[in-house]
């Protein structure tokens, strides 16, 4: 087609495919061609308003190295990832979550019962549970994958004064699909906001706020892995996650109990001076 309108334009665009692209390329590609032309007619775009988006996504692209991924904080708070992850979950299974920038690959192993908190400073959290199937079937030496951030709010990859791999740890699950370990409570944190983003959210009204969190990726085999993330009842931010991945199934009680009710099998058994606080919760894995 040679004359292109504002109301054909979809339809040319799709006409320039050729006959050998991959369905699924080509399908997501005129899906997206779609949206585009209808969010430059629905809103009246500007050129102004199209060259500043363009300005954005240079200085997204200028501020993202090997530690910080601002494309990925872009889309989160843009609400993308979580949408795309409540496409793909299943109403038995737990329901995933955003992954989020600051996952490190290759975390140290933890056993059963040790300990992540290590000389951080912050109320002791125990945390416990097991990895099921969808019908209440353990799934024995289920691998979980846990982050955090420390309690300065921020994750390691984002604080020279941490060790790389400090709150991460890689678990796997024993033959019943039980995991537990000691950390710190998790906190309240802002996502970066020196960048990009925090510059849309500001101009949005948006404050930059996650409720606290601790980070899982579960994967065991014939079971579809699981990133996820479990979040304590009385955070106040549970309502407004400036990255949206709060899901009602992901928000557990955290109990306080006293030192002296510490139980044994843990790394820090015996060793805990103060009120604890506890947290039990099953992982749910649909079938691959
Ligand atoms: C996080 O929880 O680590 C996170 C998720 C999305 C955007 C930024 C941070
Ligand atoms: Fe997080």
């Amino acid at each position: 087609m040679r004359t292109v309108t504002k109301d054909n334009i979809t339809e040319v665009f799709e006409s320039y495919f050729g006959g050998g692209t991959d369905p699924r390329l080509r399908q997501v590609l005129v899906s997206l061609g779609r949206d585009v032309h209808n969010f430059a007619r629905e809103g009246t775009l500007t050129h102004d308003e199209w060259r500043k988006g363009l300005e954005i996504l240079r200085h997204t692209g200028d501020i993202t190295d090997d530690k910080r991924n601002e494309f990925v904080l872009l889309s989160d708070a843009l609400s993308l990832p979580a949408g795309v992850e409540m496409l793909h979950s299943t109403h038995e299974a737990t329901s995933s979550s955003v992954l989020g920038p600051f996952h490190v690959s290759n975390p140290p192993a933890l056993p059963i019962g040790g300990d992540m908190k290590r000389d951080f400073g912050g109320p002791v959290l125990l945390v416990e549970g097991r990895v099921t199937g969808t019908d209440g079937e353990p799934v024995p030496g289920a691998t979980l994958d846990i982050w955090q951030t420390a309690p300065n709010g921020l994750y390691s990859s984002q604080d020279e004064d941490q060790d790389i791999h400090s709150f991460h740890a890689l678990m796997t699950a024993d033959d019943q699909g039980r995991f537990s370990f000691t950390t710190v409570r998790p906190v309240s944190y802002t996502v970066p906001t020196d960048g990009p983003v925090g510059e849309i959210l500001n101009a949005a009204g948006r404050h930059p706020w996650r409720p606290s969190h601790l980070h899982y990726i579960i994967t065991a085999k014939g079971y579809r892995s699981l990133v996820t993330e479990v979040f304590p009842s009385d955070d106040p931010y549970l309502n407004e996650d400036t990255v949206f991945g709060v899901r009602d199934d992901l928000v557990m009680e955290y109990s306080q109990h006293p030192a002296h009710s510490f139980p044994d099998g843990f790394a820090l058994s015996g060793k805990i001076n103060e009120p604890y606080l506890r947290v039990k919760f099953d992982l749910i894995l649909a079938r691959s």
